[in-house]
């Protein structure tokens, strides 16, 4: 089965082909990164602009580098959630038209969810397992019991942890988006100069927080200077990450899972990847490609939805704020 995914839930305009969830056959990026970068964050009318010029042209180059024509497509998935209302409608919309016009079948999926899936891409996951989202909107653990049956164990109760690389960023006057930024300035630092806490919720264990760090960081700094902004950046990544390996691994463990599943743009970095390694389960990230907001996962995502629930009507809508269906 052939699934064309779109994807336009924040800034980046994306379509892609996928055969039977999982084989990769076009994933087309176009990032609008250098748009929103003078702004220091994503400007929604801006986005959503840029969204309209581009989608018809992704899409075409989609199923071009596919091989495939849009009348091969067998079914079109988008993202209905979470994001920006104004830039969901417009990936939404395009795909509920097409399936329309070409009369094929429309599946709407979750966004995060998709950002799960993406490692179930390319490997067999032992389960149950402990997902971690680790994103520019949305930083939580969940228990996975199988693909669609999902329990939420923690999540933030105020930033994000991509967020957080991004205001640190910042403020530390580097470009948007600031989270590969960090790293690389990391590299040249002392992760252990500043010891730096993210926050921890009374009776919450697996609770985040991620607002009283950027603080703490945005204080310290105002009392040095550029000679020490690598030790900066290393500290306060050392902590963001770290936050996230110490409560998924206690997680992972009390909850007897059998693996680790990340995803979400914060995975592209090396750091959380050496760092979560030394859990005591394997440890799935997602494929090249996959880990930033991508398409190739909500063409996948959708076509196991697909298959386990068929269809959706026309009248889904877009969200702004949409949890994963936990059952
Ligand atoms: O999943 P994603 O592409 O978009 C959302 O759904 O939010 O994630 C983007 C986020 C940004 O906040 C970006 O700074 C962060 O992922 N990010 C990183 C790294 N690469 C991207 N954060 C830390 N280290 C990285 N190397
Ligand atoms: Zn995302």
């Amino acid at each position: 089965m052939l699934v064309l995914g779109i994807e336009s839930t924040c800034d980046e305009t994306a379509c892609a082909v996928v055969r039977d969830g999982k084989e990769v056959l076009s994933n087309v990026i176009a990032s609008q990164a250098d748009l929103h970068a003078v702004y220091g964050g994503v400007v929604p009318e801006l986005a959503c602009r840029r969204h309209i010029e581009v989608l018809r042209p992704t899409i075409e180059e989609a199923c071009k580098q596919a091989g495939v024509t849009l009348e091969e497509i067998d079914l079109i998935a988008a993202a209905r959630g979470p994001g920006l209302i104004g830039a969901i409608m417009i990936g939404l919309s395009a795909a509920k038209s097409l399936a329309l016009g070409l009369n094929k079948p429309f599946v709407g999926v979750n966004h995060i969810e998709a950002h799960l899936y993406a490692p179930f891409m390319d490997h067999d996951i032992p389960l149950p397992a402990l997902g971690v989202v680790a994103s520019g909107g949305h930083t939580s653990l969940m228990l996975i019991e199988s693909l669609g049956n999902y329990q939420l164990i923690g999540e933030t109760i105020d930033d994000a942890v991509g967020e957080s690389f991004d205001k640190v960023a910042k403020m530390l006057g580097l470009p948007y988006p600031g989270g590969p930024h960090i790293e690389k300035l990391a590299q040249e630092g002392n992760a252990k100069r500043f010891a730096f806490k993210a926050g921890r919720v009374k009776e919450k264990p697996y609770h985040f927080s991620y607002s009283g760090l950027k603080t703490a960081v945005l204080y310290k700094w105002k009392e040095l200077e550029e000679k020490d902004k690598a030790d900066i950046a290393a500290s306060f990544q050392e902590a963001a990450l770290g936050d996230i390996v110490k409560k998924a691994k206690l997680a992972a463990k009390e909850l007897g899972c059998k693996a680790i599943v990340a995803g979400g743009g914060v995975t592209h970095s090396l750091r959380l990847r050496a760092m979560l390694e030394s859990a005591e389960v394997p440890v799935f990230w997602p494929g090249e490609g996959l880990s930033l907001d991508n398409a190739a996962m909500i063409a996948g995502l959708g076509y196991q939805q697909y298959k386990m629930q068929g269809e959706d009507p026309f009248s889904i809508r877009a969200e702004t704020r949409i949890a994963i269906a936990y059952k």
